[in-house]
């Protein structure tokens, strides 16, 4: 498995490694305005064929994890936890000295790959996910110090 950086040539890809993660998942367009703004950057895992993808934006000596997704026909084989390596590698190289996310209480595997890979939690937003929830999730907000 090889870990690349994405292009604007890539857009498709991303968008439907991302459908396959997310229902809705984020369409090129939307990609390209998160992916396009100052310090934003995207990974594509391949093996192959594409396997996952991570969308990040590094900003003022942080890096934000906007959204991470591996197809379904490649998870728990060490996708994810390569993606967020190399987006940690690559917000190092720019600047970031820690990175941090928001993640869903009710998404175990998110919570386990970022728990593996050196996350750990530091607040929770009450009631944060409303979108096509009955009941409002709470999100769990998450920091990994990038210096040590
Ligand atoms: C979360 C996600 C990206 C993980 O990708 P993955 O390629 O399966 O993760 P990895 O194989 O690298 O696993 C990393 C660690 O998490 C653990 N893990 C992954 N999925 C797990 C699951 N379903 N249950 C328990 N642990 C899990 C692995 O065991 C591994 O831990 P280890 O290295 O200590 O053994 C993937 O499940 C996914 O795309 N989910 C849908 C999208 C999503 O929820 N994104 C996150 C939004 S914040």
């Amino acid at each position: 498995m090889i870990v690349r950086s994405a292009t604007e040539a890539d857009l498709d890809i991303l968008a439907h490694l991302h459908a396959l993660a997310f229902s809705p998942g984020w369409g090129a367009e939307e990609i390209a305005d998160l992916g396009s703004g100052p310090g934003a950057f995207a990974l594509i895992a391949e093996d192959s064929v594409p396997c996952g993808m991570i969308l990040c934006r590094t900003a003022v000596g942080e890096v934000e994890i906007y959204t991470i997704a591996v197809d379904p026909a490649a998870r728990q084989r060490g996708v994810g936890r390569a993606l967020v390596e190399a987006a940690m590698t690559q917000a190092r190289h720019d600047g970031a000295g820690e990175a941090f996310l928001e993640v869903s209480v009710e998404n175990p595997a998110a919570l386990a790959l970022y728990g593996a890979t050196g996350f750990a939690r530091v607040g929770l937003r009450r009631g944060y996910y409303t979108s096509g929830h009955e009941t409002p999730i709470d999100a769990v907000i998450m920091r990994r110090d990038l210096n040590t």
